[in-house]
């Protein structure tokens, strides 16, 4: 019996030190994603996409404190950006353009940018001020997503375009 408790406590002992030399190391951070950079990032980014929406929503409903919530939660994702993008993760699969990796300073900053617009969107939001708050939102899917999009992401296919007009109409 004694014995048995001894070599548990050995056990146990070394799995602790295990784990606190892989903490040590930054292996416990990167375990928190799989190792699919691409379809990691796609899942924080409809995660963003998702948060956007509700805090519109609750923005058309009043609900101005609740918004505080995702933005903050848009606020922690954006600075995972960076570490979802290492270089040589673009596959066919990917919505990346290149030029991250050509400008990547850039692209961290607009990763920066994101935290301090969501951050200044949580902050009107705890502030209860509807007016404030409206005002941030106005422009944060162009200041905080788009500006990171525009020169850094493949477009999506524009949802049902209206056809063009014809050029003349033929007399019957
Ligand atoms: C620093 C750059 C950057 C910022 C900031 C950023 N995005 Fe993205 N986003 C990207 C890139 C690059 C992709 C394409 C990723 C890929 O396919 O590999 C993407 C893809 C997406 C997608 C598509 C995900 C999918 O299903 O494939 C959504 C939705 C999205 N972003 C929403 C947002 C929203 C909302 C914000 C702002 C709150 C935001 N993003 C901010 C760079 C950014």
């Amino acid at each position: 019996m004694k014995i048995r408790h001894v070599k548990t406590g050995i056990v146990l002992g070394s799995l602790i030190a295990l784990a606190l030399a892989s903490s040590a190391t930054g292996q416990s951070m990167t375990k928190l994603w799989t190792s699919d950079a691409v379809a990691d990032r796609q899942r924080l980014m409809k995660l963003n996409g998702a948060s956007w929406a509700d805090a519109q929503a609750k923005l058309k409903a009043g609900s101005i404190e609740a918004i505080a919530v995702n933005a903050e939660t848009l606020a922690l994702t954006s600075t995972q950006i960076p570490a979802l993008f290492p270089e040589g993760s673009l596959t066919d699969k990917s919505k990346a353009k290149p030029e991250i990796w050509q400008k990547w300073a850039e692209f961290e900053a607009a990763a920066k940018n994101m935290g301090v617009q969501a951050e200044k969107l949580r902050d009107a939001a705890r502030s209860k001020d509807q007016a404030a708050t409206e005002a941030v939102a106005k422009e944060f899917g162009r200041q905080a997503c788009g500006t990171c999009h525009q020169p850094f992401r493949v477009p999506p296919p524009q949802p049902q375009q209206p056809p063009a007009p014809p050029q003349q109409l033929q007399p019957r």
